[in-house]
């Protein structure tokens, strides 16, 4: 793979499209989609102090969250432009209740890509000015070309996934992606619009010394986690670690891929599957995180092998250097 700094984002697609595993151009198309939305996201992100578009939409989604108002518009920016395009057969998001069909009466339709995203991560932080983002993460379906997409071509173990990534509204906006051989970021340029290789084949360190968790839920975690968590404050060594959480998964993960570190969402006792999703969240990181030389697991099972049964299904989450996710695990296993 290229990885010539300065080089755009767009650049970067054409060199290195012979390298997809599959029928390059469409995803090429794909990924130009999500760069083109994540643009249009970010220029009303960048106003949501000056605008009247901060509040709550006076609406509640699936999972049971008031939606804010940038929680919408980031999801019918990245829909509508995905649809308009001719380039996937169906979208699922976290704001929708059921997955989007796209031109399934056309039989001169033969898009072969499905998306899933998380339109707008962190929303909570919005009305605060604090990072944000977007995740998304990509499928060739399973069901015939042609035909209408069906829940199967979007229940597919993480392990599939073809493509996936972030976009970070933070101090810059930033656009993190694979498609399996490698991570690279790109840096956006808002004078021009335009997105720079700024951070070529990124890794997790393979040690950290920073630790990501909810702590004011510590009374409600598993045993193991809890003593994790002590461990991670002990005065030994490297250690105590330092507690950076800042409640947006992806500026979390972000961070913690570029100096090191672990971000756990537990189940609790109050919350049996934890809180992120599967499908919208914690599979497109964890593909993320081990194209990055880091680990994904849910504590006993790898992320990107768990065979999802619906599409908000929730588990638990634990991501980051390598070294550390594995420290965590000795601890969970003396609990099993
Ligand atoms: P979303 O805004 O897309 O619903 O996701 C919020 C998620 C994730 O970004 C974050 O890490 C986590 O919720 C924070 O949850 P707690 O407030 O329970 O810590
Ligand atoms: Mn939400
Ligand atoms: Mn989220
Ligand atoms: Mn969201």
């Amino acid at each position: 793979m290229q990885h010539k700094k300065n080089q755009t984002l767009g650049e970067f697609i054409i060199e290195n499209q012979d390298s997809f595993q599959y029928s390059s151009g469409e995803l090429s198309k794909l990924i130009n989609a999500i760069r083109l939305a994540a643009k249009v996201v970010n220029h009303e992100v960048n106003k949501a102090g000056l605008v009247d578009i901060l509040g709550k939409a006076g609406e509640t989604n699936i999972q049971g969250e008031d939606q804010q108002k940038l929680d919408v518009f980031a999801n019918e920016k990245f829909i509508n432009t995905l649809a308009n395009r001719e380039i996937v057969c169906g979208i699922a998001s976290e704001e929708e209740d059921d997955f989007i069909t796209i031109n399934s009466n056309d039989e001169r339709h033969q898009n072969k890509y499905v998306v899933l995203i998380d339109p707008l991560d962190g929303s909570s932080n919005v009305d605060v000015n604090v990072s944000v983002g977007t995740i998304f993460s990509i499928y060739r379906r399973v069901t015939p070309v042609g035909t209408p997409v069906t829940l199967e071509d979007f229940l597919q173990p993480g392990n599939q996934q073809v493509a996936a990534g972030y976009v970070v509204y933070g101090t810059s906006t930033m656009l993190v992606y694979t498609t399996g051989d490698g991570v690279n970021g790109f840096t956006l340029n808002p004078a021009i619009g335009t997105f720079y290789l700024s951070h070529p084949n990124m890794q997790f360190p393979e040690d950290g010394t920073i630790y990501s968790v909810n702590e004011g839920k510590y009374r409600h975690f598993h045993q193991g986690v809890k003593d994790y968590i002590k461990y991670c404050q002990e005065e030994v060594g490297d250690r105590p670690y330092t507690s950076r959480y800042i409640g947006s998964l992806v500026s979390d993960f972000h961070r913690n891929m570029i100096k090191g570190g672990i971000y756990m969402y537990p189940k609790s006792s109050v919350t049996q599957e934890g809180k992120l999703r599967l499908l919208y969240e914690c599979n497109p990181m964890a593909f993320l995180a081990e194209q990055a030389n880091g680990l994904a697991t849910g504590g006993r099972t790898r992320i990107m092998d768990i065979k999802p049964t619906e599409l908000h299904q929730r588990v638990p989450f634990f991501c980051g250097s390598k070294n550390m996710v594995n420290k965590l695990q000795e601890f969970l296993e003396k609990y099993h």
